[in-house]
């Protein structure tokens, strides 16, 4: 067990913010994770409400933390079981998710390949129930195992025990900062069934010339069109959206729709619609005719291709990028009448 002291997570988070963490450490097996857990829990009980970091690409952190931050590094994949159909599989939540992809799309494990290029590790891809091009982790989730944090015990939470919605699970809402997840689960399929019907999908298949649908075909494209759109945060911070897409009743949007006819949304059951926030906040800004995209204030400020995606041009502070995109979400509702909502988690 290493504790770091007033070290910088810079290098540990996407949006490249120079926060301090007082205290740092890693763990790579639970074992090692319990040995922290304890320590903090018997000698320093002002430490025991850690900060769990895996990739750090979804979250803001808002100042230096005058506590402990917890680096989550358990590896290993194993094939739990096989029928006809399905595999299990199970993955340390310290993989890297497009590692563990990429290892599922070389044995031809379908479900995945759609999640291509998603930052982060495998032990996030829970708490926001990633998605992407059409699909969303629940499709493909089994099982999670976590430790309690404070009743230092383990558990297995079921899908439905993980409340999955839209960027969203209970882990973000009645267990936050409850458990520390250590493992997920997968079914995944021996006979892949292909998702292209996200429009980009299809035109990139073209694009390449693809004859023969396959799941590495359908990764390579979602590779493509997102390595294309994403600002890439090796070259500038950025947590991808910063905002959900926001969902309204169908009364709603046709009131917006009357005036902005030019509005971008997509149906889903049951009369609700969900707007593309990223046009809405292009077609807003922080003076009459000036729209947010590409807008910066200091360092901090919106993509230039994709304005749902606020960005760190070099040495924002965590406080500037949050006080923009209330900026943002001020302007949006005073215009639209809609409510955005932050997808990123806020480290205060
Ligand atoms: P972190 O940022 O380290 O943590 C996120 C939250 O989860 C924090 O609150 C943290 O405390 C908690 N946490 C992390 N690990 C654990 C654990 N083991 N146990 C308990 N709590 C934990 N997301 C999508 O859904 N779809 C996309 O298409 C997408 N595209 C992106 C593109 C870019 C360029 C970037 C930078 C981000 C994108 N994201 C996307 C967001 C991000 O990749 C995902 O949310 C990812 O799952 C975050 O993983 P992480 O390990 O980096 O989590
Ligand atoms: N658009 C604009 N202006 C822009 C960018 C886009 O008007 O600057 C419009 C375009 O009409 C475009 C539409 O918005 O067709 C949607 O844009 P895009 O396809 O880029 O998707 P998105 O809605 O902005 C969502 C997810 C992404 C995910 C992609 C692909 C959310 C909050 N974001 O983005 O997830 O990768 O779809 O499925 O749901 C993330 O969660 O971090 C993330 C990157």
């Amino acid at each position: 067990m290493d504790f770091q002291q007033n070290i910088s997570l810079k290098e540990f988070n996407s949006f490249r913010l120079d926060a301090t963490a007082r205290y740092f450490s890693r763990f790579s097996s639970q074992q090692e994770m319990q040995e922290i857990l304890e320590y903090v829990n018997k000698q320093h009980p002002e430490l025991n409400k850690p900060i769990v970091l895996g990739g750090g690409s979804n979250v803001l952190l808002l100042n230096n933390i005058n506590g402990l931050v917890i680096k989550n590094e358990i590896r290993g994949i194993t094939l739990v079981h096989e029928d006809d159909e399905y595999v299990y599989v199970k993955a340390g939540a310290g993989e890297n998710w497009h590692e563990f992809v990429q290892y599922c799309i070389g044995r031809n494990w379908g479900g995945l390949e759609n999640l291509s290029l998603i930052p982060g590790t495998v032990g996030a891809s829970p708490i926001q129930n990633i998605g992407a091009y059409g699909v969303e982790l629940q499709e493909v989730f089994w099982s999670l195992e976590a430790f309690h944090i404070k009743f230092m015990t383990p558990v297995i939470f079921t899908a439905a025990d993980c409340r999955f919605g839209y960027r969203n699970s209970a882990f973000k809402n009645k267990y936050k900062d409850e458990y520390i997840i250590t493992s997920v689960s997968f079914r995944l399929k021996k006979h892949p069934v292909f998702h292209t019907s996200y429009g980009a999908i299809q035109q990139e298949l073209e694009a390449m010339g693809v004859t023969h649908l396959s799941i590495r075909t359908i990764s390579d494209a979602v590779i493509r069109i997102r390595s294309s759109k994403l600002p890439d945060p090796n070259k500038i911070g950025n947590a991808g959206s910063f905002f959900k897409n926001p969902e309204v009743f169908a009364s709603k949007f046709e009131e917006i729709k009357k005036q902005y006819p030019g509005i971008v949304s997509y149906e889903l059951p049951g009369g609700i619609i969900k707007l593309a926030a990223a046009w809405l906040i292009e077609n807003c800004g922080p003076a009459e005719g000036v729209s947010w995209k590409g807008y910066r204030i200091g360092d901090a400020g919106v993509h230039e291709k994709q304005a749902l995606v606020l960005v760190n041009h070099g040495n924002a502070r965590g406080e500037e990028i949050l006080s923009l995109s209330t900026e943002i979400i001020r302007s949006v509702n005073e215009k639209f009448g809609v409510t955005l909502e932050r997808e990123v988690n806020l480290i205060p």
